[in-house]
């Protein structure tokens, strides 16, 4: 097995050694600066770690890596577009550089790179990898969708939201360490398994990510903080205080939702979570979600020993900054 150290720089070579198409440039620009702009690479490295946790050496599952690396960097320029933001892993996002008819095309083309990616996968395991795939990309198409339709709505309950992250975030997650046990020809039982140590663990990975949104260090979040609290995001926090704030905040909370004056709404909605002890409440949220991920990981039917660098990346996640 080799260690994550290992597996990060094994995959950043075979990042470097990706060519795209030279014309049209405008098209294929992006694809480089995004998939090169750095980024902490979890999911494909998670996909390396799941194929070696069943005796596949990472060498083999590196298209399948890069096929979910290209897609989850599909994913955040589009996501960009629809969240209106800025700065992506601390430089302007590529809707900005490009502008969003371009950035639209960009994202659509690494769909396809990403499918040609999986094609190289040794046959005998495509079929199952095409599916597992398919099924990923298809539920974070469907989280995304919910989560714009709920900047429209008030009444967003928080299991509607979890089921929201599971769709747009978690279920990627767990497909990265399910097609890494499928490319090493896990049983059917593990590979579920390791996908429920993925969704959950995914869970709590997006409700750190909304904790960071308000909470993080601008030098190190890389990411427009206060983002979500502009675009009224339905996130943890945000239902979390409507359920507790009292009748006078409820009304405050209320009148944030078409404040102007961005650098007010993030601190009257910031001062409210303070005041509710919000931030500690996701926390806990946080926490249950990865034991019941390491719940599932402890079911997995290999030795002990070989779980250990799993638990190890899981664990620095959690207390990650970016
Ligand atoms: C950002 O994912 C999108 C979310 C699901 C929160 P990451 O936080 O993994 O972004 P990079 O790839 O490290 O930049
Ligand atoms: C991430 O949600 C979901 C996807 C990119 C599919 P966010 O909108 O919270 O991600 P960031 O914070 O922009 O990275
Ligand atoms: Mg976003
Ligand atoms: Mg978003
Ligand atoms: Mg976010």
């Amino acid at each position: 097995m080799h260690t994550i150290f290992e597996l990060q720089q094994l995959l950043e070579t075979a990042i470097n050694k990706v060519e795209y198409p030279a014309h049209p440039a405008k098209l294929y620009e992006p694809l480089r600066y995004i998939m090169r702009l750095g980024g902490k690479r979890i999911r494909p490295i998670l996909v390396l770690l799941s194929s070696e946790l069943f005796d596949k050496d990472a060498a083999d599952a590196i298209e399948a890596a890069l096929a979910i690396e290209t897609f989850h960097n599909f994913t955040l320029i589009h996501d960009d577009i629809m969240d209106n933001a800025p700065l992506r892993r601390g430089q302007d996002t590529v809707h900005i550089k490009w502008g969003v008819n371009n950035a639209i095309l960009s994202g659509d083309v690494m769909m396809v790179e990403a499918n040609k990616h999986l094609t190289n996968l040794d046959s005998s395991v495509l079929k199952a990898a095409l599916n597992c795939f398919n099924t990923t990309a298809q539920g974070v198409c469907e989280g995304q969708q919910l989560d714009m339709e709920f900047e429209q709505r008030s009444d967003v309950s928080i299991p509607e939201y979890i089921n929201m992250i599971r769709l747009k975030t978690a279920v990627l997650v767990g497909g990265a360490m399910k097609l890494g046990a499928i490319v090493a020809g896990a049983s059917d039982q593990n590979a579920e398994l390791l996908y429920n140590f993925g969704e959950n663990f995914g869970l709590a990975f997006q409700l750190q990510d909304d904790i960071l949104d308000v909470y993080g260090d601008p030098a190190k979040f890389g990411k427009q903080v206060g983002g979500d609290i502009i675009s009224n995001k339905q996130t943890f926090l945000l239902l979390k205080l409507k359920e507790l704030a009292n009748t006078e905040d409820q009304l405050k909370i209320q009148l944030q939702e078409t404040n102007t004056d961005l650098q007010s709404k993030i601190g009257v909605i910031t001062s409210l979570y303070n005041k509710y002890f919000i931030r500690e409440l996701a926390m806990d949220e946080m926490k249950h979600s990865l034991d019941t991920a390491f719940s599932s990981l402890t079911q997995v039917s290999i030795a002990e020993t070989k779980k250990a660098e799993l638990i190890h990346l899981a664990k620095s996640l959690i207390n990650r900054e970016h």
